[in-house]
């Protein structure tokens, strides 16, 4: 059909339209209504029989009919009026799904003639599904590391209405973390996108929810959400920390091995693996103090693993890391300072450093003599050492410095009192318990010469007995000297002086090493009866120091002299006892114990030795003789009265005795001439007379020698008493010549002496001492003081 369009007027345009519309639908044989989906039963659909040009009075008898394929009985045409109606509730979703367009095809089927009609009724959509999410909560796992601007698609809201119904905006909950980006498909459905627009954090939120809401554009409109659930998933961001950066830990030092020190607790913000954490040494930390601890890698615990010394190390610097087990791992770092408090486990020590010895006796007062230096390794009060010296030495400490100190002289030293000191040097510490250290000096005292050799006594008496072998060992002088060594050395020498025309030396000599003094010729009593002299000890020092000792020889008699006869007074003949004889006139008419002659005898050796007795010879004839001899006066007297029987020549022989022992003799020849009374010559009686008055002299000596003796034995009893008193104690001095111990008594007042002597060796060595008691005899005595 060709359509020529020639427009002249509007409403013929129309009409002209219509004309097209209707010849269309005639020919197609379509009619097109529409309904809303979800309209009620009933609702007026469209004018079917009308539209289609049917009567409404020959649509029953020509069989009108609507066929619908496979939707039933939706809508239905009301044969009296010829109008559609819904039938049963039509859901536009139901019927097309989500596809745009949705109508329901009717076929119109009516007989005589057959004519079949196709009705297109269009379901309009109608807002009634709200939009939908597939699962009620989303759940997101977005690690906390996602940089900024991270997208996370989410599934999107599905609406089963179409067009405007199904146009489905969205919205996110307020949040600080996420926007919602929505990207627009081609196929016109939107998917909503989170960007992360701010770092996400873990540890401060975990997770987050957050609702989206997707709105449909339908009037009223409908919304539906679903709940994102955000789970932040754990990032190693967190390094592992320490509370505080420093601890600062004391601890005494010498502490128990695996003592805790200090327990470390770290902590890691993250989770999991991220903060599982292994504690250790950092690299800083020098090898020598990683001995001394022990870290124990899982718990933190640093505990002391080796000997603590605070004079080692008094403070240890531990730096120590953790590590968490997070990939990468992060460290976190702190220093423990470890504080070493020192005990007193350190005794002083004590070092003598120099020393001048030994010290010389003579040494000032405050010479230092050593040098002391003390330590304590310890500080503080356990460092503080105070030293002491041994108490009661004359030494003494003085501080020099801290911890210095001389050792000085405080007194004045003797060796020959003390002649070393060992001195203790005592240093102790102010710790608690205090420790102490010693340390022992021993001084030894130098000797100087300040002693001069001494004797036991400053005088000793020697006796000796005259006749004395030359060379003989008479004593021995000792001195001692105080000192040592060559200062002690002694040695003895005669002080030499003059003993008449002779040099001391000559008499006596004296050993210079062992002080023997020796005579060395016989001395002779009657020549010499006491030598004196000083022997000289001089020691061996610089300078020398000396001292003399004084000796008192006594020689003692020997009875070596026999007894002289002496001439007659006038007839100056000389001495010679032996044959020399006295004659003598006696006048027979003298009475009995007249004295008629006297024999006289001298003897040169003294006391007993001297002391002389006269007996008369028996006659050869052993006739009786009317003489006899006065025993000690030597004195010839009658018997009897003379008479003519008596030889006018009378011969006597008087044995003149001394009393030595032996005694030694002489025989004196006396010629006795017997005359008439008044014969007697003048000359001869002036002769006797003359004899007489030499022998009242004679017997004036005798009485006097018997008095002196008597006295002077007194005198020595006295002494020897004293003597013995005095010296009791003192060592005897020793003379290997000496005479045996002699006993002396004296027996009667008148002066009757009766001396015995008990004879030793001669000279025997080491034998006859004199006791304080040995004395010369008393007539030697008596011979010196007469000196
Ligand atoms: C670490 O934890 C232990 C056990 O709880 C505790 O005894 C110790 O004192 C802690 N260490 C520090 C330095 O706080
Ligand atoms: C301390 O104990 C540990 C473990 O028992 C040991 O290895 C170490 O030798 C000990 N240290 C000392 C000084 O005894
Ligand atoms: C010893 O005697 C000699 C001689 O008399 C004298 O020179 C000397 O000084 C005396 N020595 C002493 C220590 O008295």
């Amino acid at each position: 059909m060709m359509l020529v369009y020639t427009p002249s007027s509007p409403r013929a345009l129309r009409l002209l339209l219509l004309l097209l519309l209707a010849a269309w639908k005639a020919g197609s044989g379509q009619v097109h209504y529409s309904v809303p989906e979800e309209a009620k039963h009933g609702t007026f659909v469209g004018r079917i029989a009308q539209d289609l040009g049917l009567e409404l009075a020959e649509l029953v008898p020509r069989l009108f009919r609507v066929a619908s394929k496979g939707h039933g009985d939706l809508l239905e045409v009301n044969l009296q009026n010829g109008i559609l109606f819904v039938n049963s509730r039509i859901d536009r979703e139901e019927l097309c799904g989500r596809s745009a367009e949705c109508s329901i095809h009717l076929e119109v089927i009516v007989d005589r003639p057959l004519q079949v009609f196709h009705v297109e009724v269009e379901v309009k959509d109608i807002n009634d599904n709200p939009p939908v999410f597939s699962v009620s909560e989303q759940k997101l796992s977005i690690p906390e590391s996602r940089l900024l601007d991270s997208r996370f698609p989410l599934e999107g809201a599905s609406d089963a209405d179409v067009g405007e119904n199904a146009v489905l905006t969205y919205r996110l909950s307020p949040n600080e973390f996420f926007i919602l980006d929505i990207i627009n498909r081609k196929d016109k459905a939107k998917t909503p996108v989170l960007v992360l627009g701010k770092m996400l954090d873990r540890e401060e939120n975990p997770q987050l929810q957050l609702l989206l809401t997707a709105t449909d554009g339908g009037k009223p409109e409908y919304t539906g959400s679903v709940t994102l659930l955000i789970l932040v998933l754990d990032a190693n961001d967190n390094a592992p920390i320490f509370d505080r950066s420093v601890y600062e830990v004391k601890m005494y030092e010498n502490s128990a091995n695996q003592t805790l020190v200090i327990w470390l607790n770290a902590s890691d913000a993250d989770e999991g693996v991220n903060k599982e954490m292994i504690y250790s040494f950092s690299s800083l930390v020098p090898s020598s103090t990683r001995r001394k601890f022990l870290m124990n890698e899982k718990t933190g615990e640093i505990r002391v693993n080796d000997a603590i010394d605070f004079e080692d190390s008094n403070t240890y610097e531990i730096h120590v890391d953790v590590t968490d087990k997070g990939n990468p791992p992060m460290v976190g770092h702190c220093t423990v300072l470890v504080e070493v408090l020192d005990e007193n486990d350190n005794s002083p020590e004590v070092v003598i450093t120099s020393l001048a010895l030994p010290v010389r006796e003579d040494a000032q007062v405050g010479s230092v003599i050593a040098l002391i230096s003390v330590s304590d390794r310890d500080s503080g009060a356990n460092g503080q050492v105070t030293c002491t010296l041994t108490p009661r030495v004359p030494f003494k400490l003085v501080s020099t410095f801290k911890n210095y100190y001389s050792l000085v002289l405080d007194s004045a030293l003797d060796r020959e009192s003390v002649s070393d000191y060992a001195l203790v040097v005592t240093a102790r510490d102010a710790g608690s318990p205090s420790l102490s250290a010693t340390a022992s000096v021993s001084v030894e005292v130098a000797d100087v010469n300040d002693n001069a050799p001494a004797f036991a006594q400053p005088e000793y008496t020697v006796f000796v007995k005259e006749n004395n072998p030359p060379g003989c060992h008479i004593f021995t002088v000792s001195a001692r000297d105080a000192d040592a060594q060559e200062n002690a050395l002694v040695s003895y020498s005669l002080v030499e002086r003059r003993v008449g025309e002779r040099a001391l030396s000559s008499y006596v000599s004296v050993h210079a090493e062992s002080g023997k003094v020796y005579a060395l010729q016989p001395l002779d009593h009657e020549e010499l009866e006491l030598l004196q002299f000083q022997v000289s000890a001089r020691d061996a020092g610089v300078p020398p120091l000396g001292s003399n000792v004084t000796l008192q020889v006594f020689v003692l008699d020997e009875n070596d002299n026999a007894p002289a006869l002496l001439p007659r007074p006038g007839t100056g003949g000389g001495g010679g006892g032996g044959g020399g004889a006295v004659s003598e006139l006696v006048s027979r008419s003298v009475g009995a114990g007249h004295v008629v002659a006297k024999v006289r005898a001298v003897d040169a050796d003294s006391g007993y030795n001297a002391w002389l007795s006269y007996e008369l010879q028996p006659a050869a004839g052993g006739a009786r003789s009317p003489f006899r001899v006065a025993l000690y006066t030597g004195e010839i007297s009658t018997t009897r009265t003379l008479d003519e029987a008596d030889s006018p020549r009378q011969r006597l022989l008087v044995l003149v005795k001394d009393h030595g022992e032996p005694a030694l003799t002489a025989t004196a020849t006396v010629l006795l001439s017997l005359v008439e009374s008044g014969q007697a010559p003048k000359a001869s009686s002036r002769v006797l007379a003359g004899a007489a008055g030499a022998e009242t002299a004679l017997v004036d000596v005798n009485v006097y020698l018997i008095i002196a003796i008597c006295a002077v034995s007194s005198l020595l009893v006295l002494t020897l008493l004293l003597y013995t008193a005095l010296r009791c104690s003192a060592p005897p001095a020793e003379g290997a010549c000496a005479p045996g111990k002699p006993t002396l008594v004296c027996s009667s007042a008148v002066g009757s002496w009766s001396y015995s002597q008990q004879r030793r060796q001669r000279c025997a060595p080491r034998r006859a001492r004199p006791r304080p008691t040995s004395w010369p005899s008393a007539p030697a005595f008596l011979r010196v003081l007469d000196l």
